[in-house]
């Protein structure tokens, strides 16, 4: 059997993992921390971090600039702050958007070049500051990819993945507590961009024995989990459970890419405000369906220890719709959304969706 798996961040998870760390000063003796502006209230992840450098020397500044759906020009501002520190490194701290920000970052600080512009024609073998990241959220998985998504601007907004050969974080410091301090309504959303990570990157046409095995272990860690926490029950094995499968879910997508839920789902966040994982999920019932149609699912679907795909949906559409009320969402912008969505990954699947399957999942999702 062929098969490859580059995988080369170091994972080091369990409580306490950001000050038992003892090896920062690999990476040098500056350090530029990024983390979005409030993250100092939510829990000690910054603090952990700035005793842990403080231990090794380690001069350091903080930049708690990173800003939800990151736009390029926030990379272009924050990393001409990094430079001007003469930063060795860089951490970031916080969800998707802090991470996704911080490997952008790290790429723009050493390619002076970069500009709002032209920074998604960088060179794939471009240099990259290193960077270690500190997950505050348990869904989007950045800690093992390479890419950062980053927005940009338009009439309708797109999303645009920023990635290199090394842009890919050198570690990952993993400590569940740290997301113990997110609301609800961020923890399933997170939560079900986990499912939907390890979904789409099962019946990714780029998926392979790697991102079957990672799905389908982020499926029987998060599922259950999304369920019993929408039913009020939430305990350290649960965000424990959330944070080990966000981390499966980074390594299914890392093998397998996203599909149309993502594709289709950036647009409901750029243009309506809908956190990113809700976003996702409101079609990945949808995909489910779809794909058992040509396939056998049934693996899938005892990993989220349900019976049937209709059992499947049905879980789903509860969790979203217990935090997410359905928009409702004019023809003539779904149209410009289909095209959109058209231009992206809808089709990394063993589907065929075309731009009336697009347009006729948005209006079945999206009209009230
Ligand atoms: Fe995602």
């Amino acid at each position: 059997m062929n098969f490859s798996n580059i995988s080369p961040t170091e994972i080091y998870a369990g409580v306490g993992c950001v000050l038992s760390f003892n090896d920062y000063s690999r990476f040098g003796s500056r350090c530029a921390i990024i983390t979005g502006k409030n993250m100092i209230n939510h829990n000690s992840a910054l603090q952990d971090v700035q005793s842990a450098l403080k231990k090794e020397n380690i001069q350091y500044i903080s930049i708690p600039k990173a800003i939800n759906n990151p736009s390029v020009k926030s990379i272009i501002d924050i990393s001409s702050i990094v430079r001007s520190f003469n930063a060795d490194f860089i951490i970031g701290i916080g969800g998707g958007s802090s991470m996704d920000t911080a490997k952008a970052v790290a790429i723009a600080a050493v390619n002076e070049d970069l500009n709002e512009n032209n920074i998604f024609s960088v060179d794939l073998f471009a240099h990259s500051l290193p960077v270690i990241l500190v997950g505050t959220t348990a869904g989007t998985g950045s800690e093992v990819m390479p890419s950062a998504v980053l927005t940009v601007d338009g009439i309708i907004p797109i999303k645009k993945s920023l990635k290199t050969h090394n842009s890919y974080a050198q570690i990952a410091l993993c400590d569940y507590t740290y997301s113990s301090s997110m609301p609800d309504s961020v923890t399933v959303s997170t939560a079900l961009d986990t499912v939907c990570h390890a979904v789409e990157a099962i019946y990714s046409k780029r998926g392979g024995i790697w991102a079957r095995i990672f799905g389908h272990e982020a499926l029987k860690y998060s599922f259950k989990s999304i369920l019993s926490f929408t039913n009020g029950i939430c305990d350290n094995d649960l965000r424990e459970n959330l944070y080990f499968a966000s981390i499966l879910g980074g390594l299914a997508i890392n093998n397998g890419g996203t599909s149309f839920p993502h594709s289709m789902g950036y647009m409901l966040t750029t243009m309506h405000g809908v956190p990113h994982g809700f976003a996702c999920a409101a079609f990945i019932g949808e995909f489910m369906y779809r794909v058992s149609q040509i396939c056998d699912v049934s693996e899938t679907l005892t990993a989220c220890g349900v019976k049937t795909v209709d059992d499947f949906i049905i879980e789903i559409n509860h969790v979203l719709f217990t935090y997410f009320t359905k928009l409702n969402i004019d023809e003539m912008s779904l149209h410009k959304y289909a095209d959109l969505a058209m231009k992206m990954n809808v089709n990394n699947n063993y589907l065929n969706i075309t731009f009336n399957d697009c347009l006729n999942i948005y209006k079945k999702t999206c009209r009230s």
